[in-house]
Order: structure tokens, then C-alpha cells, then sequence
């Protein structure tokens, strides 16, 4: 076993402890890659929408990296410039069980079937298109798009899968052209929320369906804790060996600042259902790993 294999099977070990404590499940082994976790109850209770109003920005400025909304769009689309040739094995390395298989369960729970007309909104190098392309058996049937030129040139997808530029505020698509719509992690990268979610209510059909995949800080502090030593100090350590860019460290330090620092399940509930979305609720694994998933009732 490599050094990649060895450094994946003590940080697999290290997860399932943490995800025992995080959770307080049983677990079941049924995947010989991913140890999954089954909660009883895996959909979270729905929030009072009186006490959690709809939001914009998912984060307010994080001034260690940049001082207002302008620099951080900028900064942003810089860093995963330069950092995407690094992504897929970092991901991979390091990813929290959040791989491929995952991507794929949370796509299919969501109701993703085939013959289904998908679009992956924050598509990067492609780990969520390339599950949805599998499901909806026709890679013509998916189509990415993302902000980032580096992501978009190191996306590695099927043939057939469409790569556009464009933004979570802007899908540059007309009205009802999709079924699905997804996004993995780039919820913390937006810059309205409430723009966001009314772009995606525009561009699915009615009936359409909706799932974001992010990663939610837990409430419990001793589990905060191992996650943010785990993101904020293991993760940038070994991406200073394992990267070609030397930003790729800087990257995942950032991204537990903004995970910590994101917009609370109840107000991206909130701003879903101001969008006029429905049915709209939260699938949770491991106690982090947030699905929300919403209906175009109208
Ligand atoms: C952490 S990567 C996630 C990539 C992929 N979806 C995955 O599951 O691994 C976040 C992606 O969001 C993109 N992004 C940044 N700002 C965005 C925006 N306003 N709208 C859509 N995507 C955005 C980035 O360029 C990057 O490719």
C-alpha cells in the first residue's frame, strides 16, 4: 500500500470514531470503501420558519483572506483557479467519506432517475455530474456549470456531459429546461442565496426536483472540535504534501472557516421556501453531511 493508501486508512479510522461520537448511531458495514452511519432518523425536524428568517450572503466577509463581497468573488474564483489540477486527489484523499459513492446515494435519495434532464450547479472537476450521468444513464442528459475556467479545463466527465460557464446566480439557461438540479459544496462560495435559490426555481421544470449537498458545522463542541483540527489543521498539512499548488493548503483552511462560519440548515430552509419552493427538508449522514432537498410544487 502506497503512502496515499496508508494516510487513507488511518484517516477512515479516525472518521469512524468521530462520526460515532458525532451521531451516537449504529453502524453497518455495506459498502467496503464508505462506513455509513444510520441514524434512526435521518430527516432533521422541520425548523420554525418564524424564528429563522430567509438569507443572502450564506457568510459575512471572512477579513483573514479578503475585506468585503467585491475581493471575496475575486479571491474566490483566483483560488479555485488555481488550485483545481489538485482538487480530485485531495478530494479523494481526504474527503470525508464524501466520495463518489456518496455523491451518488444523495443524488439518488433525491430522486434522480433516469431519463432525467440534470443540471450540476458549482460542477468543478465534475465528482457530482459524473454520478448523475450514471443514474440518468445519459450523459447528454447532464449538463455542469460553474464560474471557475480552472475547474471547468481539470473537469474530467463522460462524453456527452455539457460544461458551461456561468454561476449559481446566474444559469445561463431559459426557463423550465431542467428536472434535476444539484450542487455539491459550493453552497458557501454564493454570493445571494435568495438570488441563487430563485434561479433554480426558474430553470426546473414544475414537478422538479432540487439537492444541495454541503457540509454543516456540529452543534456539539467535541465534535466541532475534531472536525476543525481535522479541516483546519490535518487537511492543509497534508495537502502541503500530496498538491501541485502551493494554495491548495490555503484552500481547505478556508474551507472549515466557512463552514463554521455558514448560515444556519433552518435559514437555507427558510430562503428555499421563500423561493417558492416545497417539500423542502434535510437529510442528514454522520451528523455533517446536510442533503436539502425541495420540490417546484408551482
Ligand atoms: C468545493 S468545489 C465543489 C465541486 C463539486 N461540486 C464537488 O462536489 O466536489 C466548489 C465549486 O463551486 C464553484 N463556485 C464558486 N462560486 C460559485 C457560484 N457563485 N456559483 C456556482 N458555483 C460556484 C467553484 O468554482 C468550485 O468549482
Amino acid at each position: 500500500m502506497g503512502y496515499c493508501g496508508n494516510i487513507r486508512v488511518v484517516l477512515r479510522k479516525a472518521w469512524i470514531v468521530f462520526s460515532k461520537e458525532a451521531a451516537g448511531g449504529k453502524f453497518e458495514g455495506h459498502n467496503p470503501h464508505v462506513q455509513v452511519l444510520h441514524l434512526s432518523e435521518n430527516i432533521m425536524p422541520r425548523p420554525d420558519s418564524t424564528q429563522y428568517p430567509s438569507v443572502r450572503a450564506p457568510h459575512s466577509p471572512l477579513t483573514d483572506y479578503y475585506r468585503n463581497e467585491e475581493e471575496r468573488r475575486s479571491w474566490v474564483g483566483n483560488i479555485f483557479n488555481r488550485t483545481a489540477v489538485d482538487y480530485d486527489r485531495i478530494e479523494s484523499i481526504l474527503g470525508l467519506g464524501s466520495g463518489s459513492w456518496y455523491r451518488r446515494q444523495a443524488l439518488s435519495r433525491a430522486g434522480l432517475v433516469p431519463g432525467m434532464k440534470v443540471v450540476d450547479v458549482g460542477v468543478g472537476t465534475g465528482l457530482v455530474a459524473r454520478q448523475a450521468a450514471l443514474l440518468v444513464g445519459n450523459p447528454a442528459d447532464v449538463t455542469g456549470v460553474d464560474p471557475s475556467s480552472g475547474m471547468l479545463q481539470n473537469a474530467q466527465v463522460p462524453d456527452g456531459v455539457q460544461l458551461v460557464t456561468g454561476s449559481a446566480e446566474h444559469i445561463p439557461f431559459p426557463d423550465q429546461s431542467f428536472d434535476f438540479l444539484s450542487m455539491g459544496y459550493a453552497l458557501r462560495h454564493i454570493s445571494d442565496l435568495s438570488v441563487a435559490f430563485a434561479e433554480f426555481h426558474r430553470v426546473l421544470k414544475p414537478g422538479g426536483r432540487l439537492c444541495i449537498l454541503e457540509i454543516t458545522c456540529p452543534e456539539r463542541t467535541l465534535p466541532k472540535l475534531l472536525l476543525k483540527a481535522y479541516l483546519k489543521g490535518v487537511v492543509p498539512g497534508l495537502a502541503k504534501l500530496a498538491s501541485k499548488s502551493t494554495d491548495t493548503s490555503l484552500l481547505w483552511r478556508y474551507y472549515w472557516d466557512t463552514i463554521e462560519a455558514c448560515a444556519k440548515p433552518a435559514n437555507v430552509i427558510a430562503t428555499l421556501e421563500n423561493a417558492g419552493f416545497g417539500q423542502v427538508d434535510r437529510y442528514v449522514e454522520l451528523g455533517i453531511f446536510s442533503e436539502y432537498r425541495a420540490t417546484k410544487t408551482q
